[in-house]
């Protein structure tokens, strides 16, 4: 299997869900309109006032139990869609009605005949090849397969609607024919707010390369807040021109590419535990690290692992926990107030990222009460190692494909 979709790769003891808070975030849509035509997309920009401020297509993001879901709306009339994002994949999709096997999602299922712009692809047309995927149904539909690093998959059809986004400017932004997956069988780890998952990778079918090249360049970048943070408070994911991650203190390193264009490889070339240096097993060549945000943790090849594991256990003062098998091999520390441990310095090519413990240890929920444990997991096998959601919170990530590169810059995301 590529790497496709690392969506929670690794089972994770310490995300137990809790209180499901309801969304309070809604937005209204004005009515009234500019379009343009590009690509066979077309954009409507819909403006209250008819001023000439450029938008920054943007989409509010905000954490649950270990991932981050992105508000879009699809159809019409618009229906908010809350999905997972994933750096890792490159599909967009929903859960749909009819549904022949859907997990629990406590929002009702989109309805394809609800909406009046809604059209099934055909296999005769060259989108549904877009998707290795695609094969032709016997009413000569698109039926898709898509699957996932932690065996979760869907199965639905390739369909095309209007979806919409918010803005920076609050007006709402949107475009027709928006390729996704109807998910009529879908399977696998995921939660109940999210009501399907929007893939983000370099590849042709993903949000990014879909949207990009319509606002001003294959880039965006995303503020996560940190695991645990109220679902009500959001932070943006931003796309195109005005995305670009500016200013003081960023620092960035170049993508590299490696098999296909769906996955944001970089490079690692070693970790500092405070003043002590680890470097990558010299063996491991480029391309070490895959930027996902579908998957937790960071996971690293087992010599760095090994190293970084015992240098952290060294400088916290406290005793891990070795009497709770629930912890695997984690870890753990108990502790009433915040934990304190050392900084993690991540030296990618060109780019020193900082990580504090809010980045590296996941702090307790009710359910294990008191408990941190280390967000940092021991690759086994030969694959990559991940840079996963919870190090990329509390920093403005911009990834430029236009370029070739991302960029980091500190930033409080609960704020932004
Ligand atoms: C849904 O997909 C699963 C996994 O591929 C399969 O076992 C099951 O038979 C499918 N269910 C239906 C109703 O098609
Ligand atoms: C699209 O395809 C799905 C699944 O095959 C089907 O249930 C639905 O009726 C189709 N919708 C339209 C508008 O053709
Ligand atoms: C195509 O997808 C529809 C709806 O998901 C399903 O009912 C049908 O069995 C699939 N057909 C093939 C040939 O995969
Ligand atoms: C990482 O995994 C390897 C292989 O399973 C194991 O030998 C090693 O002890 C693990 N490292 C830690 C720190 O648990």
């Amino acid at each position: 299997m590529t790497y496709r979709g690392q969506k929670s790769m690794v089972p994770l003891q310490s995300f137990y869900p809790y209180l499901a808070i309801i969304f309070l975030l809604f937005h209204v849509l004005h009515l009234s309109s500019i379009e343009a035509q590009n690509d066979g997309f077309t954009i409507k920009l819909f403006r209250k006032t008819s001023n000439n401020i450029q938008n920054i297509v943007q989409a509010p993001i905000n954490a649950y139990i270990g991932q981050h879901l992105m508000e879009i709306y699809i159809g019409t009339p618009p229906i908010k869609i809350t999905g997972l994002v994933d750096t890792g994949s490159d599909l967009i999709w929903i859960q749909c009605a009819p549904c022949l096997g859907c997990y629990k999602q406590i929002k009702p299922m989109f309805d394809p005949l609800k909406s009046s712009t809604y059209n099934n692809i055909s296999c005769d047309s060259p989108l549904c090849h877009k998707l290795d995927t695609g094969v032709c149904s016997p009413e000569k539909r698109c039926n898709y397969t898509y699957g996932y690093g932690d065996n979760s998959l869907t199965k639905g059809v390739l369909a095309q609607d209007t979806a919409t986004f918010t803005s920076n400017t609050g007006k709402p932004v949107s475009l027709s024919r928006f390729l996704f997956g109807c998910g009529h069988n879908n399977t696998g780890g995921f939660n109940d707010h999210e009501m399907g998952l929007i893939g983000l990778g370099g590849g042709p079918t993903s949000l990014i390369s879909q949207i990009g090249p319509l606002f001003g360049g294959k880039k965006f970048s995303q503020c996560l807040v940190p695991f645990l943070t109220d679902i009500k408070i959001s932070s943006r994911m931003s796309f195109g021109k005005g995305s670009q991650v500016l200013g003081n203190g960023v620092v960035t390193t170049p993508l590299v590419p490696r098999e296909k264009d769906t996955s944001y490889f970089v490079t690692l070339l070693g970790i500092s535990v405070e003043d002590t240096y680890f470097p990558m097993n010299s063996t491991i060549g480029k391309a070490n690290m895959l930027v996902d945000s579908g998957t937790p943790p960071i996971l690293l090849p087992q010599q760095l692992y090994d190293k970084v594991f015992a240098e952290v256990r060294n400088k916290v003062a406290l005793k891990p926990i070795t009497d709770d098998p629930s912890l695997g091999t984690q870890l753990c520390y108990r502790t009433q107030t915040n934990l304190k441990g050392p900084t993690l310095t991540f030296h990618f090519v060109g780019a020193n990222v900082l990580l504090t413990p809010i980045q590296t240890f996941i702090p307790p929920t009710p359910q294990t009460k008191g408990i941190f444990c280390l967000a940092i997991y021991n690759r086994t096998n030969s694959d990559p190692g991940v840079y996963g959601n919870f190090a990329q919170s509390n920093y403005l990530i911009g990834f430029d494909l236009d370029r070739q590169v991302v960029s980091f810059k500190p930033t409080d995301c609960t704020k932004q």
